[in-house]
């Protein structure tokens, strides 16, 4: 995953804006947006209104879900997150990895990040669990209390193209733990945080080469490739991005804007 929200934004700054608003309109429309992010981001578990999902116990692995925040990391779990995105994705990028984890680095920790980690339960914790209350179960600390951390999602309340989205910065689950069935849990409820939070979108970058990623996002989870996705905008970009913007839109808005071909787009 590429955390690249910013990069897009000058593909195509144009799109979606529309000529005949007024400027009260486009003020009015970004302080309903401004309120939306805000609102979002200040949700201290976007878990909490989807108990069903924390915890996953299939195909043999058991697991818990936690929520974070990237101004709240513990310095481990800061390690833990840079290892494990050196271990995935440094061979993805090849000789551009030094820089990418710099900037990496630096998303970990920004206040706006917000994290879902997935922690397996060990045999221990299992059946600590299983006398637990509800409320101890799910307010215990994933890194103290519970078996090793296999994974993380990154995501963030952003606006792109005018719109409130969310956007998946990385989703990295450990090697041990992938085919699992993991990651087709965990973007359902990445779905669901969104439109509860009354985001047009979920929006990710993937790189080219990381074709099982492309997989799974484009067939398994039915994501398509961004009318703001270089290689939608304009092949000659295309050529030197090193990746793609794929999008799942729940608004007709978010979708004549994120999904649709560019002509259509512009006679909207
Ligand atoms: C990509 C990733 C998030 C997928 O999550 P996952 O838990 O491994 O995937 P799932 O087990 O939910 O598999 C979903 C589907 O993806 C496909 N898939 C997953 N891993 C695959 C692999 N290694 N090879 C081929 N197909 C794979 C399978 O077809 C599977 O479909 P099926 O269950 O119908 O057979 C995970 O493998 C991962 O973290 N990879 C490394 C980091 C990365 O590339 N992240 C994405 C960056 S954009």
């Amino acid at each position: 995953m590429i955390g690249a929200p910013m990069e897009t934004k000058g593909l195509n700054a144009n799109r979606g804006s529309k000529p005949n608003r007024s400027r009260k309109e486009i003020i009015e429309k970004k302080k309903a947006m401004d309120a939306l992010l805000k609102a979002a981001s200040a949700e201290k578990d976007h878990l909490s209104a989807f108990p069903a999902f924390r915890r996953y116990q299939t195909n043999g692995l058991s697991a818990f879900l936690e929520s974070g925040r990237g101004d709240k990391l513990a310095s481990s779990v800061k390690h833990y997150i840079q290892n494990l995105l050196k271990a995935n994705m440094e061979g993805l990028y090849g000789s551009e990895w030094p820089v990418e984890e710099r900037v990496k680095c630096r998303e970990m920790v920004a206040p706006e990040a917000r994290y879902i980690f997935v922690c397996e339960a060990s045999n221990a914790s299992a059946s600590e669990m299983s006398t637990m209350s509800e409320q101890e179960s799910t307010s215990a600390s994933c890194v103290e209390k519970r078996g090793p951390m296999v994974g993380f999602v990154h995501f963030r309340f952003v606006i792109e193209e005018e719109l409130p989205v969310l956007y998946v910065y990385e989703l990295q689950l450990e090697p041990r733990v992938q085919g699992k069935g993991l990651g087709k849990f965990l973007m359902p409820l990445i779905e669901l945080i969104a439109r509860k939070n009354q985001m047009g979108a979920v929006v990710l970058t993937v790189h080219k080469s990381n074709s099982v990623a492309m997989n799974f996002y484009l067939s398994k989870m039915r994501y398509i490739i961004s009318t703001i996705s270089p290689s939608r905008v304009d092949p000659l970009i295309w050529i030197e991005k090193s990746y793609e913007i794929l999008c799942k839109a729940f608004s007709d808005e978010a979708k004549a804007i994120l999904e649709e071909p560019l002509e259509e787009v512009h006679l909207v």
